[in-house]
């Protein structure tokens, strides 16, 4: 009986195998954000009550130079109890946790959103918020 010649040898398969296992990896940058998909979502869900530059006050505070900025600083903004007392450091980890569930990280805050609920949303928008806040 005839064997149907090897159309791959050994060393090839193994080489196949290493390249679908490379392909299966999960690549390092997935987990970061695109700023360009942010900035949508920021027009979309967030630019009626912030401003990214300069001073004005819509029905949130500005967020200009927001990392690095403690919770309830914006001078003259009247804060809810809550967030003027919080004593977060915004930056992108406490983003990460504040925007797919406001009320969950800061209870009784009067900021009047649900929260991101798609997945990679919010790491989108906190790579767009990390260069259009900076001052
Ligand atoms: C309906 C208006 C509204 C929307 C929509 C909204 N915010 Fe807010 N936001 C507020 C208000 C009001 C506060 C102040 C909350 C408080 O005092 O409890 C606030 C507070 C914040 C703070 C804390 C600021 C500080 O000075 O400590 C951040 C950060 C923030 N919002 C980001 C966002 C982002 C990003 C989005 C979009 C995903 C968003 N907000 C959507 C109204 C809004």
């Amino acid at each position: 009986m005839a064997r149907a010649p090897e159309s791959v040898p050994g060393p090839g398969r193994v080489r196949i195998a290493v390249l679908v296992t490379l392909c299966l990896l999960p690549r390092p940058g997935l987990a970061e954000g695109d700023p360009a998909k942010g900035e949508g979502v920021f027009l979309n869900r967030c630019s009626e009550c912030h401003a990214t530059q300069g001073d004005q006050v819509k029905i949130g505070p500005p967020l200009t130079g927001l990392f690095g900025r403690t919770s309830g600083s914006w001078p003259g903004f009247p804060y809810s109890q809550a967030m003027a007392t919080a004593g977060i450091v915004w930056d992108a980890e406490s983003l990460a946790q504040f925007l797919p569930n406001p009320r969950g990280f800061v209870p009784q805050t009067k900021m009047n959103f649900n929260g991101l609920k798609r997945p990679g949303e919010a790491e989108d928008l906190i790579a767009y918020l990390a260069t259009a806040t900076a001052e």
